[in-house]
């Protein structure tokens, strides 16, 4: 049974500061550059959620990519798209909003809506062009 694995693409801006509050600006500034600016500034987010399954002989989908646009929209989009990361997102509370932090916190948001027998297998945060984080999920606890 061939396995496949289907990208859904969505884009959403959004302001944010990586920063500690335990830490002098200074210390801010080194570690988190020009995303440490206390002003704040914002990214043009790109973010990709895989899905991984077989082939459903009758529609040829791993998943309809429709369901899962719709639960991006309606579990990550609609929080975050035009939004300050650090405040204004109940599920990014307590957060520093890397895009590390964010695929992780994406994860938790959109792990439900995927159908049974189909798995999440990765969700990919674009910062930047340049920059990205990836999450394939906690690793399975290996026994003895
Ligand atoms: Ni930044």
């Amino acid at each position: 049974m061939p396995l496949v694995r289907a990208t859904r693409r969505v884009h959403f801006s959004a302001a944010h500061r990586l920063f500690r509050s335990d830490w002098t600006d200074e210390r801010n500034a080194e570690v988190f550059g020009d995303c440490a600016n206390p002003s704040w500034h914002g990214h043009n987010y790109e973010l990709e959620v895989t899905v991984e399954g077989p082939v459903d002989t009758e529609t040829g989908f791993v998943m309809d990519l429709k369901r899962l646009k719709e639960a991006l929209e309606a579990q990550v989009l609609s929080d975050v798209d035009h939004r300050n990361l650090n405040s204004e997102v109940e599920w990014l509370a307590g957060v520093n909003p890397t895009a590390e932090n964010l695929a992780v916190a994406i994860w938790g948001r959109i792990v439900h809506a995927v159908p049974e027998g189909v798995r999440l297998a990765k969700v990919v945060v674009h910062e930047t062009p340049r920059n990205s984080a990836e999450y394939s999920g906690a690793k399975e606890n290996v026994g003895p």
